[in-house]
Parts: C-alpha cells; sequence; structure tokens
C-alpha cells in the first residue's frame, strides 16, 4: 500500500516506511493509556458503533473492539491502514477522510488521535465528524502541541541547542511542507463548542523519557529519519541529524516528550 493521495497535500510520516512501526510503537506506549482513560470516561459499551479515524498501529481500533463486542462495530479508516490487524467486528477502511466518511451511517463515538494536526482541510473535515455523530454520541481528538521538548538532562549546552534547533526544524518543515499545524491541539475545544458539542473538556499530558534503547527516545531517533527532509529543508544539515540521533541514545541526555491535549465534547441529544 502506499500513502499518495493525488495532488493534495502529502501526509509528513510515511506508514510504508520501515520506521513507521517504531513510530506507532512508541505513540501507543505514550498515549494509549490517556487515551483508553478518555475513551472510558465517555464510556465506549458493548454494541456500539465507533469511528476510528487515522488508527495508524491499530491498538486503539482493537481497544474499542473488546469494548463493543460482537453486537458492536468499529470501523477503522486510514490512508494506509498496513498496520491495522483485522477483527470480526472490525471494518479496515483505506480512504483519504478529505472525501468524506466512507461508509453511511452515525457513530455512538468517534476517536482520532494525531490524524486532523497533519491535514489542512481540518476544519471541514471537523463538520464531516460532527455530522457523523449520533445524538448523544461522544468526539474524542488528541493532539500535540508546539510546546517545545524541554532538555531536563544534557551531555552539554550544545546538545541542549541542537536539540531545540532540529525539534523547531521538525514543527516548522512538516508546517510548511505538509500543512500539519500544531497549533490546532489548542483550537480543538473551541472548534467544538463552535459545532454545538456540549461538555467540551480537555486533558493536557508530558512525561519524561530518558536516552538509551526505551521506547520513547527510539521513536524520537525513527522521527528524525522519516522527517529528515521537512527538517532539512529548515536548514538542519546532515552532520546535525546524526548528532540529534546520538543524543536520542545518550543516557546522559533527558527531556519531555511531545505535549499532548486529549478533547471531549458530545452531542446534544436534540
Ligand atoms: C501520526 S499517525 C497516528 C496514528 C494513531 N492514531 C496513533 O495516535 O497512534 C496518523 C495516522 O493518520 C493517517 N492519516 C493521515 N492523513 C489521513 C487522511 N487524510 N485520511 C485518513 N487517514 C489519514 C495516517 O496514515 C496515520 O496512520
Amino acid at each position: 500500500m502506499n500513502d499518495s493521495t493525488q495532488s493534495r497535500s502529502a501526509y509528513a510520516f510515511k506508514n510504508s516506511s520501515e520506521e513507521s512501526r517504531m513510530q506507532m510503537a512508541g505513540l501507543q506506549a505514550y498515549l494509549d493509556p490517556i487515551t483508553t482513560g478518555a475513551l472510558d470516561a465517555v464510556g465506549v459499551r458493548a454494541g456500539m458503533r465507533c469511528l476510528e479515524l487515522g488508527p495508524g498501529g491499530g491498538s486503539i481500533a482493537h481497544w474499542m473492539c473488546d469494548r463493543v463486542g460482537p453486537q458492536g462495530e468499529v470501523i477503522a479508516v486510514d490512508l494506509n491502514p498496513r498496520h491495522v490487524e483485522p477483527a470480526d467486528n472490525l471494518r479496515i477502511v483505506q480512504a483519504d477522510i478529505r472525501d468524506g466518511v466512507p461508509v453511511e451511517g452515525q457513530f455512538d463515538v468517534i476517536h482520532t488521535r494525531l490524524c486532523l494536526l497533519h491535514i489542512p482541510e481540518r476544519l471541514q473535515i471537523m463538520k464531516v465528524l460532527v455530522d457523523a455523530l449520533k445524538p448523544g454520541g461522544w468526539m474524542v481528538i488528541g493532539e500535540f502541541t508546539p510546546e517545545p521538548l524541554r532538555v531536563i538532562s544534557t551531555p552539554g549546552e550544545a546538545a541542549s541547542e541542537l536539540w531545540h534547533k532540529v525539534n523547531t526544524a521538525l514543527f516548522d518543515g512538516i508546517t510548511n511542507l505538509n500543512g500539519a499545524d500544531m497549533n490546532w491541539s489548542y483550537q480543538v475545544h473551541d472548534t467544538m463548542l463552535e459545532h454545538g458539542l456540549i461538555d467540551v473538556h480537555h486533558t493536557e499530558h508530558n512525561e519524561s523519557w530518558d536516552g538509551g534503547e526505551g521506547i520513547a527516545a527510539r521513536m524520537h531517533y525513527t522521527n528524525s529519519i522519516q522527517l529528515a527532509e521537512p527538517i532539512k529543508s529548515c536548514g538542519v544539515t546532515d552532520a546535525e541529524l546524526e548528532e540529534f540521533r546520538a543524543l536520542t541514545e545518550n543516557p546522559e541526555f533527558r527531556a519531555t516528550h511531545y505535549q499532548f491535549i486529549n478533547t471531549r465534547g458530545r452531542k446534544p441529544l436534540s
């Protein structure tokens, strides 16, 4: 499968790449406890029909399948769903959400994580998603913010400066080349209110990680490979990228993760 979408802006990461397995594993290790806590809070129950937009590695789609059981159904929609394992009550659809929700009917719960931030047409898609919610249904959206990844321990001041240079280039590069917008994370709450959702609430999260072989360190390493083109388009050299990768492997280096905001809102019954 490939990740192409005609002449539209291209998704910055590629699920077809070898590194995408580590990317998905890293995201799931950091975020799944937060996401499943939020989905528990809104009540994903037996018999429900759920939409998982941009399932990536598929862990949340599978968590929902377990909750909705054989009487329920989960639809997982992704540009490239190659990492999503099948399940009896899971319908996997390869589609670009910019063409609309590719299945008929409404949903009890719609969840999407780190997908809309990558799509310039995110505001139009929000309207489509709200229309696809059943009255009383919940929408849950998780996104990373543009907050700098704070250095906690460093082998030297130069390392700290390099860390910030590369991460700033990463954020700017995917914005310029791929139409991503990390500031979207701050707008989700208000956008839900503008679309008439109620009980809108968000939580903010971060945690530290150590350089070395841990999954977060490996994910920052592989991100720098997957996003080498946008990073270099902002003036980072190959030598600096190599130094950045070495930092993620250095146990003397510690930093915070990408800050994450998880927002939920409910469609009124009438
Ligand atoms: C950064 S990954 C996040 C994966 C997963 N939601 C997670 O948080 O672990 C973004 C996912 O959204 C999918 N995606 C990006 N743009 C899309 C689009 N226009 N339509 C459907 N899926 C899209 C990608 O293929 C990828 O699987």
